[in-house]
């Protein structure tokens, strides 16, 4: 097993290096794959420091240079570099720029490449498969260059894609890692935890990545994390946005627009259910059992204070919350 996981390490690591070079020192990755990301705006430090690649649009350079190298055939399907059609080992990333995903030591454990043109017949990024050494649901792109950040800042920013988190580490900002659009799971959560007991996400206000993000709200109260929510205007994501701002303007508008995650999900609750009176209990219902997930003994003054202003919000009495959320906490025990 042990060695299962260092050879697909290294078969990584081969590709990672193979396609930086056929993107640095090809003519076709020059014309194409560079191109592509000075559109994009990233600049050649920004290129090395992500490790960012280009694998050529022929059938199968990359899986030749491999084979030759001696990686086995087999090894190579499995880290989803490499698939079998018509009896012949391809290339599976042909013609897309690449976007390698590290461990927290800074070895590569998959890969997202993605489409130069967007089209109806292709998927915009294929991403690595799981495999012994990516397990999706305990990563989170971007530890490796954002921990330290995290650490110092005490604070750690969540985005969806690859390219969010490259832009803002572009504009100096560098505690950001990536749920690369999937629900946050509690292994990634307990991840954030290791480093800082604040969250704030930064996602685009019409998009079902805030639905999702609600649904992990309750594990991340349970984990014990403050979670705090911006969202992004609409057509915008945050590499979008902080390439169209720039880097002073963007964090200012982060600071100013920050609001608590928790309230957010109680006052988008509120607009749902309307006059719905049926709706309303539901959500008062709601809103209690997240506040009981708040760990009482750590956090005892956080829970008094939402419960003080969600009973504000509803314009509910405020004993007749403390109690919803105690009968929450004693169904648990
Ligand atoms: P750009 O279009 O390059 O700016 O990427 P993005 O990060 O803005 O993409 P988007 O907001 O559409 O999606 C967020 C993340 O979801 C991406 O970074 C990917 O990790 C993932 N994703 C997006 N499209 C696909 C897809 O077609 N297939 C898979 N498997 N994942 C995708
Ligand atoms: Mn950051
Ligand atoms: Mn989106
Ligand atoms: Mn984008
Ligand atoms: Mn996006």
């Amino acid at each position: 097993h042990q060695l299962m996981a260092e050879s697909l390490h290294i078969i990584n690591g081969f590709a990672r290096e193979y396609f930086s070079k056929t993107l640095l020192e090809s003519e076709e990755g020059q014309n194409v794959g560079v191109s592509y990301f000075e559109e994009r705006g990233f600049t050649q430090d920004t290129i090395r420091k992500f490790q960012l690649g280009y694998c050529l649009n022929e059938k199968d350079a990359f899986v030749k240079a491999a084979l030759a190298k001696g990686y086995n055939l087999e090894y190579l399907q499995k880290t989803g570099l490499v698939t079998i059609r018509n009896e012949q080992p391809v290339d599976n990333y042909r013609g897309r720029v690449i976007f390698p995903i590290h461990n927290q030591s800074g070895k590569i454990i998959g890969f997202g490449a993605r489409i130069l043109v967007k089209s109806d017949r292709a998927p915009k990024y294929i991403n690595s498969p799981e495999s012994e050494i990516y397990v999706k649901s305990k990563v989170l792109y971007g530890t490796y260059f954002a921990r330290h950040a995290i650490d110092k800042l005490n604070e750690c920013l969540l985005v969806e894609g690859y390219t969010d988190v490259i832009s803002l580490h572009q504009a100096g900002i560098e505690n950001v890692v990536a749920s690369s659009g999937t629900s946050l799971t509690q292994d990634q959560l307990r991840l954030i935890k290791k480093y800082t007991n604040n969250l704030t996400i930064l996602y685009d206000g019409d998009n079902a990545g805030v639905k999702a993000a609600l649904r992990g709200l309750d594990l991340a109260i349970e984990e014990g994390l403050n979670v705090k929510l911006v969202l992004i205007p609409d057509k915008e994501d945050p590499d979008s946005y902080v390439q169209k701002l720039g880097a002073p303007a963007f964090r200012e508008f982060i600071e100013e627009n920050k609001q608590d995650f928790v309230l957010f999900k109680l006052q988008l609750s509120m607009k749902e259910a309307g006059n719905d009176s049926v709706r309303k209990s539901q959500l008062v219902n709601d809103i209690a059992e997240t506040i009981s997930k708040i760990d009482k003994v750590e956090d005892f003054t956080k829970q008094q204070d939402y419960i003080r202003q969600c009973s504000q919000f509803l314009k509910i009495d405020e004993q007749g919350l403390i109690n919803l959320v105690n009968k929450f906490i004693r169904e648990r025990l």
